[in-house]
């Protein structure tokens, strides 16, 4: 209880809790600023950064349910505090009805690091968890898996990155954060996740050393493998800035067909997916990460098909299934040989029925309700679509019905000569 705790523990408070939406309007996304002031009001924890959890809970009628929670618009902070050399400093937020997160961080000589995740969620947050046999708020506490940053420098990781505990799954993204700040200033000096480094595969979570959990309230565990969807999946809106300005718009429902020893369908929920990738004049990436360890990549090229005229099409599509837990590459396919979905450049391609994107020999991906868009996207709407009706089996339905007239005309013919020939043999024996 010594003078430099209370000094702590009147450290100024800032919260500005920005409301972003989304990714150009399309899925709600809210990002948390939170800077904490120390007594002499200088800066000295700031964090900026989105987060979501998808958590499995048992409903009324025994199903296990997976739901999304999401921060609200309205975010306090009520217990952040700075640290110093003997208190870990504490970022701790509070939204919608009775859910909390929070980190404490702990400073060593040259680095800091964080310590322990706590999330509580409140089951009685009907819109949440509309129909959950317990009600009350539950506590996970998760060990940081993170390596520890130099002091002094800001953390931050613009992919995505999530991990799992119990019937969790924690997914961040867009972060910035450093704690212990010098001289109230935010550091210049960067750490980047693995995830941003060009080198890595795109966004491999870290991994979970050791992950100790601790539930307040007992829970049976998630059942363990997921029932096959014979739905099909829901469409989601992806899309890409460059700047401000959205450079790559995609709406498209997707199904993964995985065959380990037996074919195994995965729906990709959009309200759990995070899109990223880069766009570009000649070639575009959409990368898609479905908090369940799922990472699709779409690469679109330009092609000349005469002198005057540009088409784009899609080139290449990545599927990498992780580990839930561990992060571990559990099955990767790649073809970069692909030559679809072509439609002249300045326009975007549309195709509302099934297709299937053959990856390799064991994945196969369906898509649904396909509108997209690489390139020269402008003022953030699709330009003019060109439809798939005239690819593939369509066009095949005109030329075999052809096929089968232009054989009933040649019947009729030869059955019209036949029978002239008939009745003039018939004639002639008069
Ligand atoms: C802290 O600084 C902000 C602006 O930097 C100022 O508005 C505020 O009044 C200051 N508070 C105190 C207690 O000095
Ligand atoms: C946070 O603190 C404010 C004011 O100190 C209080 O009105 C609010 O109820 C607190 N929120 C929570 C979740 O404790
Ligand atoms: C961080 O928080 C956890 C959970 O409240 C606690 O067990 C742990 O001791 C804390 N760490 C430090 C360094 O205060
Ligand atoms: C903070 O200020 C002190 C003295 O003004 C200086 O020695 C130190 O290098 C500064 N640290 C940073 C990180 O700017
Ligand atoms: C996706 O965008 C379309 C229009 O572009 C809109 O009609 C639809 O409601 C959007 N879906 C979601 C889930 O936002
Ligand atoms: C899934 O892929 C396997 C092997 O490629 C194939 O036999 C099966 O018909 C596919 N199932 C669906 C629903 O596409
Ligand atoms: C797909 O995977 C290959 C090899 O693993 C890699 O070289 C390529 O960059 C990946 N492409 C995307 C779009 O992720
Ligand atoms: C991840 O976990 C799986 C199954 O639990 C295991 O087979 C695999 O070796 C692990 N990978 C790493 C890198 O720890």
């Amino acid at each position: 209880m010594g003078p430099r705790r209370s000094a702590a523990s009147s450290c100024h408070r800032l919260l500005l809790p920005l409301l972003l939406l989304g990714v150009s309007g399309f899925f709600q996304s809210y990002a948390v600023e939170v800077d904490i002031k120390d007594a002499s009001n200088a800066t000295c924890l700031y964090a900026d950064w989105m987060m979501r959890f998808l958590i499995t809970y048992e409903s009324n009628n025994g199903d296990y349910k997976t739901t999304t929670l999401n921060l609200s618009s309205s975010v306090t902070h009520n217990g952040s505090v700075c640290g110093n050399d003997t208190q870990a400093a504490l970022l701790a937020v509070q939204f919608g009805e009775g859910h909390s997160w929070s980190m404490n961080i702990t400073k060593n000589n040259e680095t800091y690091q964080g310590d322990f995740i706590t999330l509580t969620y409140n089951t009685n947050d009907t819109a949440v968890f509309p129909d959950a046999k317990r009600k009350g708020p539950v506590t996970v506490l998760v060990k940081d898996p993170l390596h520890p940053v130099q002091l002094n420098t800001v953390f931050v990781c613009h992919n995505s990155y999530f991990f799992e505990a119990e019937n969790i799954t924690q997914i961040f993204w867009n972060v910035t954060v450093q704690a212990f700040v010098q001289n109230g200033t935010v550091s210049k000096k960067e750490s980047r996740c693995p995830a941003d480094r060009p080198t890595s595969a795109p966004t491999i979570p870290p991994t979970i050393a050791n992950v100790t959990t601790a539930s307040t309230t007992t829970l049976s565990p998630a059942p363990t493998s997921a029932p096959k969807p014979v739905e099909n999946p829901d469409t989601g809106n992806y899309s890409l800035k460059s700047g401000n300005k959205t450079c790559f718009l995609a709406t498209v429902g997707l199904q993964l067909n995985v065959t380990q020893n037996k074919p195994l369908l995965i729906n990709i929920n959009p309200k759990t997916t995070v899109a990223d990738g880069a766009c570009g004049n000649t070639t575009a990436t959409l990368k898609l990460n479905d908090g369940n360890s799922t990472l699709i990549g779409f690469t679109f090229a330009v092609k000349n098909t005469s002198a005057s005229v540009q088409k784009f099409y899609l080139r290449e599509v990545n599927v990498t299934l992780l580990n839930h837990l561990n992060g571990s590459v559990i099955s990767s396919a790649d073809n970069s040989n692909f030559s679809k979905w072509d439609a002249f450049l300045g326009s975007s391609y549309m195709c509302r029925k099934e297709q299937t994107l053959q990856i390799n020999e064991d994945v196969q991906v369906h898509t649904f309700n396909l509108w997209i868009q690489p390139f020269l996207v402008e003022a953030n709407k699709f330009a003019t679509a060109q439809e798939c009706s005239l690819d593939d089996d369509s066009i095949l339905i005109p030329i075999v019905v052809g096929a089968a007239l232009a054989v009933l005309i040649a019947i009729i013919v030869v059955a019209y000569i036949i029978g002239r020939r008939k009745s003039y043999a018939g004639y002639q024996t008069l």
